[in-house]
């Protein structure tokens, strides 16, 4: 994780570099740092805190924070503790070398042994430092510019990195590498100046012209001058210059205290915005229809697909186990949703007419990345269903329909997590119509349902003040319970990670049926159990689990389908959602967990959008 933000131009660095970061601190805050060239002095100046992006504003903008050129980070620890000495930038042994890194040196160990035998002493715990040293010792060895020291001394590790690197002697020249991290150049067109981020949020205020580079390419970013990109071996490779276009103002609070809160109120625009030219009325019938030109111009290997593998972590796992349900009931194509983690080195069989789809928020996640590019080595079809527009896994995928929910800032994932479904929803519908495996009437009204979805999820969001007082019923509660059944499983898990993620308690999701065979023994007057009694086709089936629950005297908080009076007598405690179809439920039930997990962290004073040990995209693994 961590985050990386460079510029080099005619203008103040510190202010965009500082202005970035907080834009980047989504990947890590345990730590931040910059490095700049100062032009009072032309000196090289380092500032480093521990803590968030503003702990570093508050020791550095007191000090030289002038120059046009500088590189910035935001770490999430992998190799030793968050402290100001393992921070960001890291120096070289004769101080004229300073560099960030996002990934994990995994040879360090034996890079740092032997660069001590020559001389280099090492200060901090990190596996970056190697980095700088490497690249000093390379370039004193070879006698060559910063650029190819950076190319040489890359070419002797092994693990996973995105990098910029400047040196205090050339003050016109910033250099950046990647593998297996994601960094991007924001160019003008006149080379005046160039911005490099870990994301294009940092840069798009400033030009949406964006190069991203690829594996194992070494960029050379001097002032009017033009890009250049070389591979590990010195030869020049292609640029391609893609338009970017990210809305700004979703990087913003916009007057919510916090952006998951903004972000569990977007969901009714931005499910509306990933329907867009996708969910359409026919131009013949008037009858509504789902167009996905990914499943359009894929038609022939979706329809020879003999089994899908959904591989996903976390959040978009859980959006996997409910795209199951849905491909499995309008496709009848059997479906297996596997931990990307655990996928990759598990020995996956996988078949040339598999077809592997990949869902994530961030499109960088390391595990998710690298589990396609193993799918693809072996020739299957590989469907991105991805929020990070030109992110990674984008990029690797052959095909793919992007959620486009806008960028989700808040650590914990919510908008993404309906538009995912929402993206799984359409897929299901449309390849189910091209093989002829759903009929047109139950086509016909799931899509008109989908459709009424976010004024549905708008009619629940005006409860946010009866959840909130719901929560403070249950700030007390050390563990949770969640259960649900078939489409509302996945649901139940989804929302006992939201509470586990933002309020530090201990929660766990449940299929309804089977806590009697083992967590009913958890259940007493003390123990809060979220129960999804909304929406499912066996509906007395659940009725008889809560009813198990309730005679042991569990403390429920119900959700239900609205007027759902046999519920209300049950219980004390319940929230209403609309009525949908029950493939529809978790788009729904999904928003009041969302609500619970927020107002209980808020209620226990804890940072909700930045929550302990956590960073929003992990691309290490
Ligand atoms: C969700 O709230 C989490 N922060 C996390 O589980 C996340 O869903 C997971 O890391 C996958 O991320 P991705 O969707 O960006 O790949
Ligand atoms: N491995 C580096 C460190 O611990 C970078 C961490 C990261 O990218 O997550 O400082």
């Amino acid at each position: 994780m961590c985050g990386i933000v460079g510029y080099i131009g005619t203008k103040r660095s510190y202010p965009i570099l500082m202005k970035g970061l907080h834009r980047l601190e989504y990947r890590g805050y345990d730590s931040a740092g910059c490095a700049l060239i100062s032009d009072e002095d032309n000196n090289l100046h380092v500032y480093k805190a521990k803590g968030k992006v503003s702990d570093l504003e508050a020791t550095a903008n007191e000090k030289d924070t002038t120059g046009t050129l500088g590189i910035a980070h935001t770490r999430w620890a992998t190799h030793g503790i968050p402290s100001e000495v393992n921070a960001h930038p890291h120096i070289s042994e004769s101080g004229n070398i300073t560099l960030v890194h996002n990934g994990i040196i995994e040879n360090y160990v034996t890079l740092r042994e032997q660069l001590k035998k020559r001389g280099f002493t090492f200060h901090s715990e990190t596996d970056t430092e190697v980095l700088v040293q490497l690249i000093e010792y390379t370039q004193n060895k070879l006698g060559c510019g910063l650029g190819n020291a950076v190319r040489n001394a890359l070419r002797l590790v092994v693990g996973a990195y995105a990098i910029a690197v400047i040196d205090k002697r050339h003050p016109d020249q910033l250099v950046a590498a990647r593998k297996s991290s994601p960094l991007a150049v924001g160019v003008v067109e006149d080379n005046s100046e160039f911005f490099l981020a870990s994301d294009a949020s940092p840069i798009v205020e400033y030009t949406n012209q964006i190069v991203y580079l690829k594996d194992e390419e070494v960029a050379i970013i001097q002032r009017n001058h033009p890009l250049k990109v070389y591979n590990l071996k010195g030869t020049e490779a292609d640029t391609e210059v893609k338009e970017v276009d990210l809305d700004l103002s979703m990087l913003d609070h916009e007057g919510y205290p916090h952006f998951m809160l903004k972000e569990i109120f977007d969901q009714p625009n931005v499910l509306k915005d990933c329907m867009r030219g996708r969910v359409v009325e026919s131009p013949y019938s008037h009858a509504p229809q789902v167009i996905l030109s990914a499943v359009t111009n894929n038609r022939r290997q979706l329809l020879r697909a003999r089994r899908i593998v959904i591989v996903s972590c976390g959040t978009s796992w859980h959006a996997g186990l409910i795209g199951k349900q849905l491909i499995e009931h309008f496709c009848r194509i059997p479906v297996e949703v596997a931990y990307a983690s655990e996928f990759r080195y598990s020995e996956p069989v996988i078949e040339h007419d598999d077809v592997i789809i990949p869902i994530s928020q961030s499109g960088e996640t390391a595990d998710t990345l690298a589990a396609i590019q193993l799918a693809k080595q072996q020739g299957a079809l590989v469907y991105g269903i991805v929020n990070g527009v030109g992110s990674s896994i984008a990029r690797e995928s052959d095909t793919g329909t992007y959620i486009h929910v806008g960028p989700e800032i808040g650590v914990a994932s919510t908008k993404a997590f309906t538009g995912q479904v929402t993206v799984l929803t359409m897929l299901a519908l449309a390849l189910g119509m091209i093989k002829g495996t759903v009929e047109q009437d139950e086509y016909e009204a799931t899509i008109r349902e989908l459709q009424l979805i976010p004024t549905k999820i708008e009619k629940i969001l005006l409860q946010n003040d009866k959840i909130k007082n719901l929560a403070s019923i249950f700030t007390y509660a050390k563990n949770f319970l969640y259960l649900g059944r078939g489409y509302n499983y996945p649901v139940a898990l989804e929302g006992a990670l939201k509470l586990k993620e933002i309020s530090y308690i201990h929660a766990e999701g449940y299929p309804a049926a089977e806590m009697k065979h083992g967590p009913i023994a958890l259940i007493d007057e003390e123990m809060p159990v979220v129960f999804l009694t909304n929406h499912h086709r066996r509906y007395q089936k659940v009725i008889s689990n809560l009813q198990e629950v309730i005679s042991r005297h569990g403390r429920i908080l119900a959700i239900i389908e609205e007027g759902d009076e046999q519920v209300k007598n049950m219980v004390t405690d319940f929230i209403e959602v609309p009525s949908t179809l029950s493939c529809l439920a978790p788009l729904l039930s999904v928003i009041p967990l969302q609500l619970l997990s927020y107002h209980i962290a808020v209620a226990r004073g804890l940072n909700v959008d930045q929550p302990r040990n956590l960073a929003k995209s992990v691309t290490v693994e």
